[in-house]
C-alpha cells in the first residue's frame, strides 16, 4: 500500500496537467477564433496602408474577389492576369494570388506533357510570387507600410497525392510567406499566407458554391478581415475547422484519404474524355 501511494499521486498530477493543457489549449483556440472570425473585426486594408493594390490573377475567381473588395475600400487595384498589363505604379498591396493547377489529378509520370507543366507550375506558382515580391517590397520598405498577401493552399500544409507538383509549389508559397513575415515584420510589412480548400472557381472546377466550398466572392469576404491578424490563414471560418480536423489525423491517414479522392477523380475525369 505504502508504495502504491507515489505511484497514484505521480498519475494524479500527470492527468491533472495532462487535463490542465488540453483545457488551456482549447480555450486559447476557441478564444483566437472568436477574435478573427466572431468580433465583427474590420479588414485592416484601404488606403491607410496605401493608395494601390496590386493583385495578380485578377480576372477571374478569387483574385478578383479581392481586386474587388479592395476597390469597394479605395484602393486603386493594378489588375494582371495573362493580358499582361504592365506594372507601372508603385504598390503598396500586392495580391500573389495567381496560381495553376493540373488540368485532373494525375501520377506524376503521367502527366500530359509533362516537361512543359513542370516549368508552367514552378513559373506560375514559385517564380511569379518570388519575382512580384522583388519588385514591390523596396517601395513598400521605404514608406514603411505594406500587405503581401501569398495564395497558397491546404494542399500546401497536407502533401496531396496526384497532384503532387502543384502541393509542392503551394507548401513553397507557405514557407516562403512565413519566412518573409518573420523578416519585415519590425519594417511595417505584414505578409500574409493564405490556405483555402476548395473555393468555387474555373481552377476548382466548381461551378455551385457550398457551404465548404464558398464562392470566389464569400471566400474573400471573410479573408480580407483576417489582413493584420493573421500572418497564416485558411480565409474561411469553415475551412479553418476542416483544419483542425485534419490536424489531428495520422498523416498517412489523410494521404489515404486524399489518394482514393484523387484517384476517383481522375477515373472520372479519363472516362469524360475517354482515355480509359
Ligand atoms: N479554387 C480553389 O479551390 C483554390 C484552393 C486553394 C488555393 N487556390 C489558389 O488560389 C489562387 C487563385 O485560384 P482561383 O481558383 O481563383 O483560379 P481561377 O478562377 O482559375 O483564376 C485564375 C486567375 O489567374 C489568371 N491567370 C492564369 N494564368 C495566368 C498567368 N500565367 N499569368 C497571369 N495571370 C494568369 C487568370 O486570368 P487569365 O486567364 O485572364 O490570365 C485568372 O484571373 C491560385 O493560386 C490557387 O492555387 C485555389
Amino acid at each position: 500500500m505504502d508504495s502504491a501511494a507515489p505511484a497514484a499521486g505521480f498519475f494524479y498530477w500527470v492527468g491533472a496537467s495532462t487535463v490542465a493543457y488540453l483545457v488551456l489549449r482549447l480555450s486559447y483556440s476557441l478564444f483566437s477564433a472568436l477574435r478573427v472570425w466572431g468580433l465583427g473585426h474590420e479588414a485592416e486594408v484601404g488606403q491607410a496602408l496605401g493608395e494601390w493594390a496590386v493583385v495578380t490573377g485578377s480576372t477571374d475567381g478569387i483574385g478578383k474577389s479581392y481586386a474587388e473588395e479592395l476597390a469597394k475600400r479605395g484602393m486603386k487595384i493594378v489588375l494582371i492576369s495573362r493580358s499582361q498589363e504592365k506594372l507601372k505604379e508603385v504598390a503598396n498591396e500586392i495580391m500573389n494570388n495567381v496560381g495553376m493547377s493540373y488540368e485532373y489529378p494525375e501520377y506524376f509520370l503521367d502527366i500530359p506533357d509533362l516537361d512543359n507543366t513542370i516549368n508552367k507550375l514552378i513559373n506560375i506558382n514559385i517564380f511569379s510570387v518570388c519575382k512580384m515580391t522583388q519588385l514591390v517590397l523596396p517601395g513598400m520598405l521605404e514608406r514603411s507600410k505594406g500587405a503581401i498577401l501569398n495564395i497558397s493552399s491546404a494542399s500546401g500544409v497536407y502533401p496531396v497525392p496526384l497532384l503532387s507538383v502543384y502541393s509542392a509549389t503551394k507548401a513553397f508559397v507557405d514557407f516562403f510567406s512565413q519566412c518573409l513575415h518573420v523578416e519585415y515584420r519590425s519594417k511595417g510589412i505584414f505578409v500574409q499566407t493564405v490556405l483555402p480548400f476548395f473555393v468555387a472557381t474555373k481552377m476548382a472546377k466548381i461551378r455551385k458554391p457550398t457551404f465548404d466550398k464558398p464562392s470566389s466572392e464569400t471566400f474573400v469576404k471573410s479573408a480580407i478581415k483576417t489582413i493584420g491578424l493573421q500572418s497564416r490563414t485558411n480565409g474561411y471560418p469553415v475551412h479553418a475547422i476542416m483544419d483542425w480536423i485534419f490536424s489531428l489525423m495520422p498523416s498517412w491517414l489523410f494521404m489515404k484519404i486524399s489518394m482514393s479522392l484523387n484517384k476517383g477523380l481522375r477515373a472520372r475525369y479519363l472516362k469524360k474524355t475517354k482515355k480509359t
